[in-house]
């Protein structure tokens, strides 16, 4: 694999070289140049967290699927590691695909299981993929050994990706996702005994909804007492506020245990609400936290970046992941985001009157903002912050609806990227009122409602010039009880 990823390295230098970075993130995980897609091999091994991810390093559009890599001793700060993979063996021809890692029992050898892609033609999808789960092996997480194709499923399913891998008593397990011959969205489940020798245990989960073809990208935990399977349905069509992107994801929530079946407690819903978030993958860190990383991308709409930037597509901040007295699952920034901020404008109680705006920051490219609602004060139809507002007028609007009772990103006036709308239904606790956080970087929106009950992500990418944000009130008064803004430094050592 050695001249593949030398290649690789290469190209990616000669992108990264020619960048612009007008919207390239500061303080979110992004190849330095290229196409990336969803993260693989979230983990923790000899004292670093390592996030790999999905790959082009020869242009900003997906294809040749390697394995990017980042690293860090803290979620912090990261360092960029050398490209982990690179197709170079018959079954990966065509792609090293999604996948996980997870150490070995001594903690010294790190088990990367990933998929193998080829297309049965060779060229694209049209006559179906051949796809298999492989595995190889790392001493030092950074260079890694192929040992080949570790499961082969029936020839005839088109869609057969995605291994995520964990431990539970003397037994390792795998879930991935396929396309059953009935065209049916499905989790499947296999065990090893010894991390190399896998046996087929139970189709865990199919989807409910008919729809859903494929189930992309399954990653199965346990929190607190119940199960939680993540996945990513191929298929569903739009409903109302949810599915408006090419890919979106979800999850269900249920109970399992080793050897029984999966019995699904709670409904699917969607995991975020925004324009851009796909492909997550958690793992469980020394502390206990559940901790998720996704995908900011899109397979159906070009990026702006896509263009003439040089980069395309960067993943979330790390989410850790809870679930609340209603068994919903909330996901809220790690404790380490905090760790990112250098320096705070209080700006505190404020009152709003009718159609007012007020200008909070002359100037923000990375910002973590913190902002509470009394909604029993409130009277505007819609309140909110205008975000990357450049003087010709163009930002993208993060707001509360109070007739649709949602919190959504507005890309209407957007200078690139999506145009249209997302939001979140909110649930104001007791004492009504709402309470946002935002994170804003050079070409993202992130936004946690009320301790991450919900949460709305999507690419903003501004026009030139100063950035600022102004907080508006819509047809009425509102009543802003707290709010601060945090400017944060960029996560990356080299
Ligand atoms: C999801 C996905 C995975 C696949 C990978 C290929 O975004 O399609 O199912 O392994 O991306 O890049």
């Amino acid at each position: 694999m050695k001249e593949q990823l030398a290649k690789a390295e290469e190209s990616v230098a000669k992108l990264q070289a020619n960048r612009n970075d007008r919207w390239y993130p500061t303080f979110h995980i992004a190849a330095p140049g290229g196409w990336i897609n969803d993260p693989n091999g979230v983990s923790f091994f000899k004292g670093r967290y390592h996030v790999y991810f999905q790959h082009n390093p020869f242009s900003t559009h997906h294809a040749t699927m390697h394995w990017g890599h980042v690293s860090s001793t803290d979620m912090v700060t990261w360092k960029r590691e050398p490209i982990a993979f690179a197709p170079s063996i018959e079954a990966d021809r065509d792609g090293v695909f999604s996948g996980s890692a997870v150490s070995s029992d001594d903690g010294d050898t790190m088990y990367v299981y990933y998929t193998g892609h080829r297309w049965a033609n060779g060229v694209n999808e049209d006559e179906g993929n051949d796809q298999v789960q492989c595995l190889a092996t790392s001493q030092d997480a950074i260079s890694f050994e192929k040992q080949g194709v570790v499961v082969r499923g029936p020839e005839e399913l088109p869609h057969f990706r995605d291994p995520k891998v964990w431990k539970m008593g003397d037994t390792w397990y795998m879930v991935f996702g396929a396309c059953s011959v009935e065209n049916r969205g499905e989790v499947w489940l296999y065990t090893s005994a010894n991390m190399e020798d896998w046996e087929f245990d139970s189709i865990l989960f199919r989807d409910p909804d008919p729809e859903a073809f494929m189930l992309e990208c399954p990653d199965f935990f346990p929190l607190g007492d119940k199960w939680v399977l993540v996945y990513c349905p191929m298929g569903p069509a739009i409903s109302g506020y949810a599915n408006r992107n090419g890919h979106n994801a979800g999850y269900v929530v249920g109970t399992w245990a080793p050897g029984e079946p999966f019995i699904q407690t709670k409904q699917y819903d969607l995991e975020d609400w925004g324009h851009n978030f796909y492909a997550p993958q958690s793992f469980e860190s020394p502390d206990g936290r559940r901790i998720q990383y996704g995908w900011m991308g899109s397979f159906n709409h070009p990026l702006a970046s896509q263009e003439a930037d040089g980069w395309s597509g960067q993943l979330t901040v790390g989410r850790e992941l809870s679930l609340n007295a209603d068994g919903a699952l909330t996901a809220w920034p790690i404790a380490e985001v905090e760790d990112l901020r250098v320096s705070t404008t209080e700006i505190g109680p404020v009152n709003l009157g009718f159609d007012e705006s007020l200008r909070l920051v002359d100037d923000a490219t990375a910002v973590d903002i913190e902002l509470e609602i009394d909604l029993a004060a409130t009277t505007a139809n819609r309140v909110g912050l205008q975000v990357h507002k450049t003087e010709d007028g163009h930002h993208s609007y993060v707001y509360y609806d109070d007739l649709a009772g949602r919190v959504g990103i507005d890309g209407r006036l957007s200078y690139a990227g999506e145009s249209g709308y997302r939001a979140a239904a909110v649930n104001p606790g007791a004492d009504n009122k709402l309470q946002l956080r935002i994170l804003v970087d050079r070409g993202s929106i992130e936004v946690f409602v009320n301790h991450g009950e919900a949460t709305v992500t999507s690419f903003s990418f501004p026009a030139d010039g100063p950035r600022a944000i102004e907080l508006c009130s819509e047809a009425g008064t509102a009543a802003i009880t707290d709010l601060r803004v945090h400017s944060l430094r960029s996560i990356w050592e080299n």
